[in-house]
């Protein structure tokens, strides 16, 4: 059998992944174990992050799902954030965390959040599995990050490359310029 996939290059490999997981979850339990929270995940690419995490959170907790663009027809984030898809929930007195795969400039989620905050929930954080730190341009506060990563475009674990390599079980990097 041939795997249609360009060569990737590890960047974290699963049990790192699963073992930084652990520990996020271990944080978020000891701050939000009796206060019900909405996990809101920021689809595609937060959802192999959203299970992963929300089976090590013994408690009492709902989910509920956005997807956004971000990026219009070019690569670069512009601010502009159309949400293509809104909660089924009213988070009015929630306790919010949104679940998010990767903050690169930061300019989605902070749109995000503002819009969300303008709901009146009682608390909203941000978890990030992964964050490019150095390309920050907003001020955007990240309650818990899982991997500081350098400016490269990554893939799998749910980020993807063109719709493709979601489903990787690592982090990694494309070898080489593919389709
Ligand atoms: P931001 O608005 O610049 O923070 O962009 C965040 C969004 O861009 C993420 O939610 C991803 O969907 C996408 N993104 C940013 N960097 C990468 C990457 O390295 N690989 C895959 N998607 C990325
Ligand atoms: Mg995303």
């Amino acid at each position: 059998m041939t795997l249609d996939w360009a060569p990737v290059r590890v960047l974290i490999p699963e049990n790192e992944l699963q073992a930084k997981i652990d520990q996020l979850a271990a944080d978020i339990t000891a701050d939000y174990h009796d206060r019900r929270p909405l996990l809101v995940c920021v689809l595609k690419g937060a959802v192999v992050f959203l299970a992963d995490l929300a089976r090590r959170l013994p408690f009492a907790l709902e989910m509920d799902f956005m997807a956004v663009s971000s990026y219009g027809h070019s690569t670069e984030s512009s601010g502009v954030v159309r949400i293509l898809k809104d909660l089924d929930s009213d988070i009015k007195g929630r306790h919010v965390l949104v679940v998010e795969d990767i903050i690169d400039s930061g300019l989605t989620l902070q749109y995000l959040s503002q819009s969300l905050k303008a709901r009146n929930p009682a608390s909203l954080e941000i978890v990030t599995l992964l964050s490019k730190t150095s390309r920050r341009v907003t001020d955007l506060e990240c309650r818990y990050t899982g991997f500081d990563i350098p400016d490269m475009f990554v893939v799998g674990y749910g980020l993807d490359y063109k719709e493709k390599y979601r489903n990787l079980p690592f982090v990694g990097v494309l070898e080489s310029a593919v389709d």
